[in-house]
């Protein structure tokens, strides 16, 4: 029994509340927003497979790695590193990092934040009518004139900090709970509305199917095999200790295997559902697959624009899309709240004001490189393209690495075992061999390619 900490924790109410969470954190901006526009920036097919095969080799063993150390840590990710390394006799300088997942956690909502408030805007504009009969000019022009105003972006990132912060500073198991109780469907039924639409698109539908799950390998770069596993990361909020601070919420008796396959299985069939929702329109409207971080904003008002009550479902829409944001904002956040709550002293609402406010102010840099500060190129990037670039490619596959090291080789095997709790010794040693192997080795190897080390 660990009454010590019971006391100062929540833990979830049951296992279908912490898939819903950790659900809740996995889907997001990532699934709708940025895997249809980077598997249309990447080529389509050869792009996604790769993404699939991250998730099952790397994601899965990497997800419940994390869920792992985090219930058996108990503590925010710095504490629990540091004190798992202590036990098993380890140097607690591993908790570094928890370190750099905090930072990403910052880096990432900052700008995620500013794309989130995109969707916000995008409600009033669905609800007000502003999609009716739109082409896919006028669609393009409604968005540009968004991005366009450094303004109105601001008060629209404003907003949704102040959203964020605000159930942030609540604590996570009242509100969200319930709250994703009832988002995570409706997101589905959604999307299932959106891709019936698109499957009318006859021809282009087909075509979308063939570009999402047709490889042809002469459009994969080593670029792209980077994104694509960054991306398995991205979405599944792995590597920077969100899923890791939540499954130290995680009670005892719940089965890490069983609720990690879950998660990952309904992560990649929302991000799949948007991709078919979103290439027919492409395809239909004679539109570019590399449109980029617009795509979703481009594309999707045609569909709501030409649908019987688009102006319903496309508000409905967008609120749903915002609420899957939030979800995701308020994990990203959590290491550094529980971090600042923990050990600083603090209570959470001042936390959480503390390090909204620094998120906040970060994410200018990516209100202006959509508009005054488009210029500004680093690396040949934008400041927006630099940070997720940063963050989604490097910090959470480095973080994914460590963890697996972490979880492999400085855990126990009696330690990682029991806390898997996992009655078949064959799925523990498969997994055991993914992280102590298979993954550190992928991860590594698509690193050194990019590097130009390997060839
Ligand atoms: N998984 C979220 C999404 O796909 C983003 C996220 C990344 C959340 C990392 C938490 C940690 O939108």
């Amino acid at each position: 029994m660990n009454t010590e900490k019971k006391s100062l924790r929540d833990v979830w109410s049951s296992r279908w509340a912490f898939i819903l969470v950790a659900t809740g954190s996995a889907v997001g901006l990532g699934n709708i927003w940025k895997f249809p526009y980077i598997a249309g920036e990447n080529g389509g097919g050869a792009f996604v497979l790769v993404y699939l095969l991250c998730i099952a080799i790397i994601g899965i063993p990497v997800m419940m790695a994390e869920i792992m150390v985090g219930r058996s840590g108990k503590q925010n990710t710095v504490n629990t590193l540091k004190s798992i390394a202590k036990k098993e006799g380890r140097d607690p300088a591993w908790r570094f990092i928890a370190w750099v997942g905090v930072a990403a956690g910052f880096i990432i909502l900052s700008y995620y934040s500013v794309i989130a408030g995109e969707a916000l805007a995008y409600v009033f504009r669905a609800f007000g009518g502003t999609f009716e009969g739109v082409t896919a000019d006028g669609a393009q022009n409604i968005y540009k004139s968004l991005t366009d105003d450094p303004e109105r972006l601001l008060a629209w990132h404003t907003v949704f900090m102040v959203i964020t912060m605000t159930v942030a500073a609540r604590g996570i198991k009242n509100g969200l709970e319930k709250l994703i109780k009832v988002l995570m469907p409706a997101l589905v039924v959604m999307l299932l509305l959106l891709v019936g639409f698109a499957a009318n698109t006859g021809e282009y539908f087909t075509q979308a199917v063939d570009f999402l799950f047709s490889p042809d390998f002469s459009k994969l770069t080593r670029a792209g095999v980077l994104t694509a596993m960054g991306h398995a990361f991205f979405t599944l909020s792995l590597g920077m200790g969100a899923i890791m601070v939540y499954g130290s919420y995680l009670p005892k008796d719940i089965s890490i295997a069983k609720v990690t396959v879950a998660i990952a299985f309904a992560d990649t069939l929302i991000a799949l559902l948007a991709g078919l929702a979103i290439f027919p329109l492409v395809f239909a409207n004679d539109l570019s697959t590399n449109a980029g971080p617009g795509l979703i904003f481009e594309t999707l008002p045609i569909a709501f624009g030409h649908m019987a009550g688009g102006q319903l479902f496309g508000g409905i829409f967008f609120v749903l899309l915002v609420f899957a944001a939030w979800s995701s904002a308020i994990s990203l956040i959590e290491p550094a709240i529980s971090w600042l709550v923990e050990n600083k002293q603090i209570s959470r609402r001042r936390a959480s004001v503390t390090a909204g406010f620094a998120v906040w102010l970060l994410g200018l840099l990516t209100v202006f490189s959509f508009n005054v500060g488009s210029h500004w190129l680093l690396f040949g990037m934008t400041l927006f393209e630099l940070l997720d670039y940063l963050t989604a490619n490097i910090m959470l596959p480095l973080g994914g690495l460590f963890v697996t090291l972490f979880a492999g080789w400085i855990m126990s095997q009696k330690s990682s075992r029991g806390e898997l709790a996992i009655k078949s010794d064959f799925v523990y040693r498969s997994w055991l061999f993914l992280v102590r192997y298979v993954s550190p080795v992928a991860i590594s190897i698509i690193f050194l390619n990019i590097i130009g080390l390997l060839g």
